[in-house]
């Protein structure tokens, strides 16, 4: 059979691994995919890096869209990232017939409700297994492994930038700022880091994994996002001294009153194995009723990795080419006029139990009064710790783990506590998790 024809949209770090892996690996490939799988035409920026890396083998271009609209080309791998111009040229291949792969989840999880329909509508497929947890196959898990199963919970690490700067942190006892800088030096924080410090990157995953999970919209901008940037080497130290470990996990859960939908520090019990998961690899907890607990490890990005998931997907578009649209894998796992409306819950309404730091005066009554609010507000203290005062030093830190309890309580209770005079500045407050697989 004749080679499937590629057009390759930025050949960057993922796009020149890719590039690399599809020759290393072709006979492989193509003996799983049953036909050749070629790169044929590169758009991007820089030709000549462009023309370096691809030699003769493809046609070099400047125009992405002269690749997503030539005749030649059956499938469009989008690596450009970002959601603007990566929108026109993805809607422009779809529109053009091409199947589209792309490992850009911050478009997917935006604009991909837009994106998919367009996709049906001109019958082609749209496979993203790249944007999520780089060359953790999770998106086939989800959609093809589990389909047996009524998905109850995922928790996944699955941004390495801040579980490298956590684990630094737990490991040398630094502060968030030094930790940030030393991962930029490294190449692991980006020089604009915000979309991964502060959960955008993760919640872009989440909100991907959520929709083909329970079969929903992709909701991103109901999604509940904090970052690690405001937590402290003394929080970390005090979470391990209680038996947890922080990590920023993305979590989504099928509730009684709606789906949860969140990415934010998250203690989670040091004995869990995911909680072991170190540095800037990935890992995504699963529960489903019929199999129980699984779970996904790998390298969550990279070249390598991410080409892997990338190739991953050419292979099954390859296969399915020519299947009629309507017996292929649907984009979001569930028949499209079957997903459901369910609503996101507001953090305010999702209950899980807290870690509480505050500073006091060590004076009497003050624990009497700060339990009385918590008791006021329905609020149920499982551990508590009250830290030695430096010598000649009348201020101490006091934690606090509470039972299960709905965020708009604690929020209440936090609010009072803040106003007693004996209490200094604000209390530190992070949510935990217990991640019981039962
Ligand atoms: N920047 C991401 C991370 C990888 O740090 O995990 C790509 O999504």
């Amino acid at each position: 059979m004749k080679p499937i024809n590629v057009g390759l949209l930025g050949i960057g770090t993922v796009g020149g691994g890719t590039f690399e892996v599809l020759a290393r690996n072709q006979q492989e490939i193509t003996r799983r995919a049953g036909r050749g799988i070629v790169i044929r035409m590169v758009a991007d920026k820089d030709l000549e890096r462009a023309r370096k890396l691809v030699g003769d083998s493809a046609t070099v271009t400047a125009d992405a869209f002269e690749v997503v609209q030539h005749p030649d080309i059956d499938i469009v791998i989008e690596l450009i990232g970002g959601t603007n111009i990566a929108q026109k040229l993805v809607l422009k291949a779809l529109e053009c017939g091409k199947h589209v792969v792309t490992a850009n989840k911050a478009l997917l999880a935006t604009c991909g409700n837009e994106i998919f329909a367009a996709a049906r509508k001109h019958g082609v497929m749209v496979a993203f297994e790249a944007a999520v947890a780089g060359g953790i196959p999770i998106i086939k898990a989800l959609r093809e492994g589990l389909t047996a199963n009524r998905i109850e919970w995922i928790a996944g690490i699955i941004n390495g930038t801040s579980n490298f700067i956590l684990s630094e942190m737990r490991e040398k006892g630094t502060d968030f700022g030094v930790v940030l800088k030393e991962a930029q030096r490294l190449g692991y924080a980006e020089a604009d880091p915000t979309f991964d410090i502060e959960g955008i990157d993760a919640a872009h995953k989440l909100t991907i994994m959520a929709a083909i999970s329970f079969g929903i919209p992709m909701r991103f901008k109901d999604a509940y996002t904090e970052g690690i940037s405001g937590l402290s080497a003394a929080d970390i130290r005090y979470a391990e001294e209680l038996g947890y470990r922080i990590k920023l996990l993305a979590i989504t859960r099928r509730a009684a009153k709606g789906i949860e939908l969140r990415v934010h520090p998250t203690l989670i019990p040091a004995r869990r194995l995911i909680a072991n998961v170190e540095g800037v690899m990935n890992a995504i907890l699963v529960k489903g009723d019929a199999v129980g607990a699984t779970m996904y490890y790998g390298a969550g990005a990279g070249a390598y990795p991410t080409a892997s998931a990338v190739i991953a997907d050419l292979v099954d578009v390859t296969r399915m080419h020519t299947a009629d649209p309507e017996h292929r894998v649907p984009h979001l796992a569930f028949q499209p006029d079957q997903l459901s409306n369910v609503p996101i819950l507001p953090i305010t309404e999702v209950d899980t139990s807290y870690y509480l730091r505050l500073r006091v005066y060590d004076r009497p009554g003050v624990l009497a009064d700060v339990t009385r609010i918590l008791a006021d507000n329905a609020i149920s203290i499982d551990a508590m710790v009250q830290k030695e005062p430096s010598e000649g030093d009348d201020q101490v830190d006091i934690i606090m783990l509470t039972h299960l309890t709905v965020e708009k309580n604690v929020n209440a209770a936090i609010a009072k506590i803040e106003t007693l005079p004996v209490v200094i500045g604000k209390v530190t407050r992070i949510r935990m998790e217990q991640l019981g697989t039962q």
